[in-house]
């Protein structure tokens, strides 16, 4: 059965769904997404999803077409249609489509764009207790990946340098610290405080990062947000990410050497755990 997508307000057979060749996602990139995460038919925190994405919009200049009310009719219509018990909602806005010119078109209509993707058993995703192997890239993106957009060839690119390695993903770095993940936020522990990269235009502000280290903080946990090395990093006790595909996902490895002993450490297991059941009953 094929699923049910919307398109600029239409629920539509995935077969059916049409975004124009002069649309400036597909020519610029010129579009910003959201990927949230659903747990027992339920929506975790779309309220940070839905506040990140008015605000990429906005450094974008790129106006909302949609309030916040309506999208989350939109996101809950999917799920019904859809059948969707644990999965994703991807959502993409795009400035439009317009005769192709580099500077932004005036009277654009944006496109909005949603499907769904099941993805049975989300929360129980067995790489969680085997923990997973990355390797150091340089990060090589544009300068404001604070901006959620669509422009991901180079974290692609990172994924396909992880799996040629043997690895699960990459880590990139600048000038020796590390940034974030191809699709997550990075963490080490050292000494039971968790260390993690502040925010700024170099990294995007997860939504998973900012509700993991408010709990963190609430369990006692130690938390310092600064830039982290690599050597740091091989010399942590443990290792993780976190994003909304991937909760809280632990690193055993990096660079093909083990961090800690090479298995999920016990803050990145407790994290995990806490964030889960804390998001499962906010979730709407
Ligand atoms: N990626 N950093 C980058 C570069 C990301 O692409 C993502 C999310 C994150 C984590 O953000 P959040 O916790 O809000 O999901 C950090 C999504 C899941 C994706 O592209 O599929």
């Amino acid at each position: 059965m094929s699923r049910t997508v919307y398109v600029n307000g239409e629920y539509l057979p995935e077969e059916d769904a049409k975004v124009s060749v002069f649309d400036r996602g597909f020519l610029f990139a010129d579009g910003v997404y959201e990927v949230t995460s659903v747990l027992g038919g339920k929506l975790l925190d779309f309220d940070g999803h839905a506040t990140r994405l008015a605000r990429s919009l906005g450094e974008l200049e790129m106006s909302n077409p949609i309030t916040k009310e309506d999208l989350l009719e939109v996101h809950r219509e999917l799920l019904r249609r859809n059948a969707i018990d644990d999965g994703l909602v991807y959502l993409q806005i795009t400035r439009g489509a317009a005769d192709r010119d580099f500077a932004y078109p005036v009277d654009a209509t944006p496109t909005i764009v949603l499907f769904t993707q099941a993805k049975p058993g989300l929360a129980d995703n067995p790489m969680a207790k085997t923990g997973m192997k990355v390797i150091t890239i340089e990060d090589r993106r544009w300068g404001r990946r604070d901006i959620k957009t669509v422009q991901l060839l180079y974290p692609s690119m990172g994924k396909m340098m992880a799996k040629a390695a043997g690895a699960d993903d990459a880590w990139m770095t600048e000038d020796g610290h590390v940034t974030e993940g191809t699709s997550n936020n990075a963490y080490i522990v050292k000494d039971g405080k968790i260390i993690t990269r502040h925010l700024g235009e170099e990294i995007l502000h997860g939504i998973t990062r900012k509700a993991v280290l408010r709990f963190a903080r609430e369990a006692q946990m130690q938390v310092e947000e600064r830039p982290f090395t690599v050597e740091e990093a091989r010399a942590a006790d443990e290792a993780f990410v976190t994003s909304a595909s991937s909760f809280v996902m632990p690193v055993v490895e990096i660079d093909g050497a083990a961090i800690g002993n090479a298995t999920p450490g016990p803050v990145a297991k407790r994290l995990r755990e806490i964030y889960i059941e804390e998001s499962r009953k906010t979730a709407i």
